[in-house]
């Protein structure tokens, strides 16, 4: 089954929803009147965005960029490459970065200071969930969704392997799942 390797669910599909509900009003309050791009990374951001998009209550624009920082292992790598990059121009424009976890820092640390030289109007970072325990390099987050213990999770769009992205739950993948 799906979630045979779940050791415990960490935050239930509700609660998710009650906060991105929150956040996406938030979100609505502070870009109104400004043309929005929000950036998804792929894949683990794709659930979540899709989720809060429909919950900030303004025209925007969404474009997608991937990058690797993960192979199959749970450790970094400390490498970011970029796989896809943006189809729309960002310069002028207030771009919301939509990450799905942010872990070390090393991705958007990355990611940040490739998009600033773009130049655009105002550069923002909102995440589903934060380890802060685990930053390596300090990175600036504008909106959290929750802050999590140091664990391996996995669902809503977090993967392990790039399996598990669709639970509809976030939960603590049990230890003899991974794979050595
Ligand atoms: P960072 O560069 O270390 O901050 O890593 C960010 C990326 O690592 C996230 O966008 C995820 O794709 C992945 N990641 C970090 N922690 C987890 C986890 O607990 N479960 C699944 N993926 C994770
Ligand atoms: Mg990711």
């Amino acid at each position: 089954m799906l979630t045979n390797n779940v050791e415990r669910i960490l935050i239930d599909e509700e609660k998710l929803m009650n906060r991105i509900r929150e956040m996406g009003r938030q979100i609505t309050e502070d870009y109104r009147g400004k043309d929005l791009v929000l950036i998804c990374i792929l894949k683990g951001a794709v659930i979540f965005a899709s989720d809060l998009a429909r919950e900030i209550k303004l025209p925007l624009a969404m474009d997608f960029m991937a990058v690797s920082s993960y192979g199959s292992s749970t450790k970094s790598s400390g490498v970011v490459r970029i796989l896809k990059d943006l189809d729309q121009e960002i310069e002028g424009r207030h771009v919301l970065i939509v990450e799905d976890i942010v872990d070390s820092g090393l991705t958007l640390h990355y990611l940040t200071e490739n998009l600033m030289t773009r130049k655009p109007a105002s550069l923002k970072i909102c995440t589903c969930l934060d380890k802060p325990e685990r930053r390596v390099t300090p990175v600036k987050i504008d909106y959290v969704g929750f802050n999590i213990p140091d664990e391996f999770v996995i669902g809503y769009g977090l993967d392990y392997a790039e399996e598990y992205r669709n639970l509809p739950f976030i939960g603590v993948l049990s230890k003899d799942a991974y794979k050595k």
